[in-house]
């Protein structure tokens, strides 16, 4: 899944050739899910039609500060526009309007709106090879730069003019990823590992019978579209559940039993930077797991269990550098006991979730939990969507690693 999902993208044209495969850019933008809406300098009509455009985005285009084909004038507010996006691109961005930029001229509405916006804006020059490499274009990059505005360069290749070198447009295939990539080396995770256990294990008694729980997998799979959305790389150990993410920064590895799930953080552990688990490990399993179904001969059965390793207690005995949570489920003396299992298991943070709280635990997709910290300072959090908790768990973990 592309980190521009649900961003609200700009995209403003101006008059160069390159104009043509602004259809397939905002076709592109749309496809990874986010919304376009575009602004197009007069000129840039030449190149491109507003009807394309706007069929292709689903949104009205823009060129003028008013609408002169419409009898009631509406004024097209360039301020609302820079302030609605998320980010602007200005693709292809000519010389001409580079200038324009870059000395605040706000003769058109593009221009006006750039002026406006708030956020971070790309610009993808496209011009000719000679004009390119002009003192003046060079100056015009160099200040949008200063002022912050980020460069996606003009490519090497055959231009307009049939002359060879470098000034055309990126392809727009180029620009999504200059993009996505500059997003998410931004992010305050990025180049961070995070490991993260889920959902239930299953512990076999027969071919066809397991002892289970009830565990979603709802909350860790919160957390995993946390760390990603905050730029983390996720190992996602889960045990049987029905809940998905897809998404290119998640690998995700299934598991059925609790040795199993020993097995598959124990391979990923050193070299993560973050271990959470949230996952519902079985605190026991069958001796020995019949090879054939078992049959009801007796009016009572006994099955002898043995425990399961205590993953996250393992984990916090050859910890180095990593940070490591757990969870606590409690029913009574919350605080006590998980403020114990902080400390016998070495932790850095545990979320304690009381069964006694309405919407908190299994199976819901609300949560109420108290984060306590190594110096066992507490931070009671109200009830809120598992998304929301797995926010702010994610964040409290870049509070204490930049601290
Ligand atoms: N956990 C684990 N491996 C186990 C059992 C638990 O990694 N075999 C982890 C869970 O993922 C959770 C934490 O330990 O992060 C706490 O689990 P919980 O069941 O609340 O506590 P236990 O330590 O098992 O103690 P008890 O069941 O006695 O309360």
């Amino acid at each position: 899944m592309s980190v521009l999902r649900g961003k609200k993208v700009l995209l403003g044209i101006t008059a160069g050739i390159a104009a043509y495969k602004t259809a397939s850019l905002v076709r592109l933008f749309v496809k990874s899910g986010a919304e376009v809406k575009v602004v197009m300098t007069p000129a840039a009509k030449d190149f491109i039609t507003p009807l394309t455009l706007s069929t292709l985005s689903n949104n009205p285009v823009v060129s003028s500060f008013t609408h002169e084909e419409d009898d009631n004038a509406m004024w097209n507010n360039h301020v609302e526009l820079g302030l609605w996006a998320d980010l602007m691109v200005i693709a292809p961005a000519t010389a001409n309007s580079l200038s324009k930029m870059a000395n605040g001229t706000s003769d058109n509405l593009l221009i006006a709106t750039y002026l406006s916006a708030k956020c971070p804006v790309y610009f993808a020059p496209a011009m000719d090879l000679d004009m390119y490499k002009h003192p003046s274009t060079k100056e015009s990059f160099d200040t949008l730069m200063d002022y912050g505005n980020i460069m996606i360069p003009a490519e090497h290749g055959e231009l307009a003019s049939g002359l060879v070198g470098q000034g055309r447009m990126a392809e727009p295939e180029a620009i999504i990823k200059f993009i996505e990539n500059h997003i998410i080396d931004n992010l305050p995770m990025y180049g961070k590992t995070v490991l993260i256990t889920a959902g239930p294990t299953y512990e076999p008694i027969d071919p066809v019978r397991f002892i289970g729980n009830h565990s979603s997998g709802k909350m860790g799979f919160a957390l995993a579209r946390a760390a990603v959305e905050l730029g983390a790389q996720v190992k996602m150990i889960c045990g049987p559940t029905h809940e998905s993410f897809p998404h290119d920064l998640i690998h995700f590895i299934p598991v059925l039993t609790a040795q199993d799930m020993f097995e598959a953080v124990h391979d990923h552990f050193k070299d993560c930077d973050v271990a959470i688990m949230a996952a519902a490990v079985s605190d026991y399993r069958p001796k020995t797991v019949a090879t054939e179904k078992i049959k009801k001969h007796s009016e009572t059965f006994k099955i002898e269990l043995v425990k399961t390793r205590d993953i996250l207690a393992s984990c916090g005995e050859i910890k180095s550098e990593q940070f490591l949570v757990g969870f606590a489920l409690e029913t009574d003396n919350e605080l006590e006991n998980a403020i114990d299992k902080l400390k016998k298991k070495n932790l850095d943070l545990i979320v304690l979730n009381s069964l006694r709280d309405k919407g908190a635990g299994f199976g819901t997709s609300t949560n109420k939990v108290t984060l306590i910290r190594k110096d066992e300072s507490v931070v009671s959090l109200p009830l809120k969507s598992k998304m929301e908790v797995g926010m702010d768990i994610m964040n409290e973990i870049l509070i204490q690693l930049n601290a």
